[in-house]
């Protein structure tokens, strides 16, 4: 099977590799469409501390069940959602029920062999049926789908709430998408792609390209000179780690999604005298995956504007210069 693999720093290599036997407890998958995020460009730019090279990458992927050799709740042929979290029921937040932060954290596509592959092995219990509702393309979105719905709950976002955005790509739409799916008064998003930002204004969303506006400006404005009552930090650089704290109300609370290439200087000094919360927010858990699967099936949102390629695998150099370049693509699949 063909399957694009990490080959260290910056280095890719499209491979041929025998379809994985599949052991007790597991399933073979045929792999139908899959997703680039931000953390394979960390993989790719050798900046991620766990990948090693010969990783078969991807984290966000569908398809159906081929094969399995144990009792399972799937027939073959079943259309399936992989949730890629491992994790060790051991540990103290395992013990809690937060499997998401498990201190032995696995991620398929990141720690173990992912899904950018014609075929991959999956453990059954990390497999979610999918009904016809989905469109195979769409349910490559469910993974991060899901960390929109686990960073909105996470959130003391109320209904009535107007909310600002800080970055347009797939993880900030989707907050935007799931905030005015819970009832937020007004969601203001920015970014610096206009590209991104028409999509985002496509949902409904109120945009700012923040190169152009005065993006804090324009939040005061909209909300009387008060600022959002939440922040959402989505775009992972020191300007609008400094902005979320202007953007916020008094009192109000920042939540950080973006995980930072490098590391921010944060106004704790800023943030004392107006008492704000910051707060931080990492994956999902396994409720979550499974609200995002149902806002799929439920139909309510038109996901496919989110896609803004399906590539064959062997176009996989394009793929990733996409990503890398942002500003005229948002979320690139890779159709196998
Ligand atoms: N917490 C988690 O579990 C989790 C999960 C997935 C992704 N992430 C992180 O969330 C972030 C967003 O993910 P993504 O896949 O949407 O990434 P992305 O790179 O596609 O999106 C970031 C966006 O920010 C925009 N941007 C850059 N500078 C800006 C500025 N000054 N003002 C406004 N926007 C600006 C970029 O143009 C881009 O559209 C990344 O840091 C990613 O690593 C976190
Ligand atoms: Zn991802
Ligand atoms: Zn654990």
């Amino acid at each position: 099977m063909k399957a694009i693999t990490y080959a260290g720093k910056e280095k890719l290599s499209l491979k041929e590799l025998s379809v994985p036997q599949i052991t007790a407890g597991e399933a073979l998958v045929k792999v139908n469409y899959g997703g680039i995020c931000g953390t394979d460009m960390m993989i790719y730019a050798g900046v991620h501390p766990r990948a090693k090279p010969s990783l078969v990458m991807g984290h966000e992927f569908s398809g159906e069940v081929i094969e399995m050799n144990s009792e399972s709740p799937f027939k073959i042929g079943d259309k399936v959602a992989v949730n890629p979290i491992r994790y060790c029921n051991k540990c103290e937040p395992c013990r809690l029920g937060n499997y998401h932060i498990c201190e032995n954290l696995k991620y398929i596509g990141i720690d173990l062999q992912g899904g950018f592959a014609e075929y991959a092995k999956i453990p059954i219990e990390n497999l979610h049926i999918l009904s016809n509702k989905v469109k195979e393309d769409e349910a490559a979105l469910i993974e991060p789908l899901a960390v929109a719905v686990h960073t909105v709950r996470r959130s003391k976002f109320k209904v009535g709430d107007t909310v600002t955005i800080l970055g347009a790509g797939p993880i900030g739409i989707l907050i935007g998408m799931i905030a005015k799916l819970s009832g937020a008064a007004e969601v203001i998003i920015s970014d610096v792609s206009n590209y991104r930002l028409q999509i985002a204004e496509s949902y409904g969303l109120t945009t700012v390209n923040s190169q152009e506006k005065d993006l804090i400006e324009k939040v005061k404005r909209i909300t009387q000179g008060v600022g959002a009552d939440v922040v959402f930090e989505v775009a992972g650089n020191q300007i609008t780690a400094d902005q979320m704290i202007s953007a916020i109300k008094t009192q109000g609370e920042i939540m950080v999604v973006s995980v930072y290439k490098k590391p921010p200087t944060i106004d704790l000094a800023k943030m004392h005298f107006r008492e704000l919360s910051l707060s931080t927010t990492r994956c999902f858990s396994p409720k979550d995956f499974e609200t995002a699967i149902k806002f799929m099936e439920e139909d309510k949102i038109d996901f496919s504007k989110l896609i803004s390629h399906r590539l064959p695998i062997e176009s996989f150099q394009e793929g990733f210069q996409l990503v890398k370049e942002s500003g005229n693509s948002l979320k690139v699949l890779f159709a196998l």
